[in-house]
């Protein structure tokens, strides 16, 4: 495979979120210049050097300028709350062909969506669809309570999970995002071990010191749960789904960290230590959980 080590200017969208800011860390880690697409320019935070530019993907022609002099393109296939799929994908393909994009990496939002299919469609580009398991970070749910209650309630803990470090997704990005041979590619990302509920909340308490409570709910108490609060149907649906019924590329390890990043991608223990304080009651560390 050759590297192109040059350094080269990427366009991340999804930038303040969960895997983009883990996009953009990456990308700076290994050189490269970072432009950081968010539809509230004032209010985000960036690591000193990225470029902060104003743009919404729900409208193409603002992405115009934001695309301007950059090599690669990260895309998040949805617009807005609740995941609400983009329909936006062929102009934003337009302009970023226009533009000298060559590479672009799409975060697949675990179903069918109209960016990515544009995006696959696309062979102006060299496109990698990023296809990451379960994101470590969604036990970050779990810090109130555990600073409150040391307690966890869920559903389900017995199932399995290969969830992965939200870093690890970045890395695949940025690899992909800047150097050759990653073109047409699928990627399922996932960590390096199958996890159940109980091993997870075990690797929280040996990262805090702190003795955690494990409190299984039958299904209708997390229906009732996520309806408080205020989750629609159609995601509860989709969390029943996910949750009680994994499907196996979600309770599967691949390698793709390792043969993409070249080092093997990250436990949960050491995500774990990385957010301890997060379940001591400071500030939750690397953001929402997307649930
Ligand atoms: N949680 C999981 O376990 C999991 C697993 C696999 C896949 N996924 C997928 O991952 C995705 C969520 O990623 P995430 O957790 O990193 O997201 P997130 O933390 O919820 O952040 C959402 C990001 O989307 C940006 N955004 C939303 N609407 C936008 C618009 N119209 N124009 C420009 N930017 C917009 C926001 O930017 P601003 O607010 O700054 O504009 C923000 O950076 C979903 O597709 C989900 O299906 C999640």
């Amino acid at each position: 495979m050759t590297k192109t080590r040059k350094t080269q200017k990427i366009l991340v969208s999804g930038a303040t979120g969960t895997v983009g800011r883990q996009v953009v860390a990456e990308l700076l880690a290994r050189g490269h210049q970072v432009r950081a697409l968010t539809r509230n320019a004032a209010g985000a935070v960036f690591p000193a050097g990225v470029e902060v530019v104003q743009g919404d993907l729900t409208e193409p022609e603002s992405l115009v300028p934001a695309l301007e002099g950059v090599t690669g393109l990260h895309l998040i296939t949805f617009g807005g709350a609740y995941f609400g799929p983009l329909e936006t994908g062929p102009r934003i393909l337009e302009s970023a062909r226009a533009a000298g994009v060559r590479r672009v990496t799409v975060l697949h939002g675990g179903g069918p969506s109209p960016l990515e299919d544009a995006v696959r469609a696309d062979d102006g580009v060299d496109w990698t669809v990023l296809m990451p398991v379960e994101f470590m970070a969604n036990a970050l749910e779990w810090a109130e309570p555990i600073a409150t209650a040391r307690e966890v309630r869920e559903p389900f803990v017995s199932r399995l999970s290969a969830m992965v470090h939200e870093g690890d997704i970045g890395a695949v990005a940025a690899v992909a995002l800047t150097e050759e041979g990653h073109g047409g590619e699928e990627y399922v990302i996932t960590g390096p071990e199958l996890l159940t509920v109980s091993d997870k909340v075990a690797a929280i308490a040996a990262a805090t010191g702190r003795e955690i409570g494990l409190v299984e709910l039958t299904r209708e108490q997390a229906v009732a749960r996520w309806r408080a609060a205020g989750h629609p149907e159609e995601v509860i649906d989709f969390l029943l789904e996910a949750y009680g019924n994994t499907p196996e590329v979600g309770r599967t390890v691949v390698d793709t960290v390792e043969k993409v990043t070249g080092r093997p991608a990250r436990t949960f223990a050491q995500w774990a230590a990385e957010h301890a304080d997060a379940f001591a009651g400071a500030t939750a560390g690397s953001g929402s959980s997307g649930r």
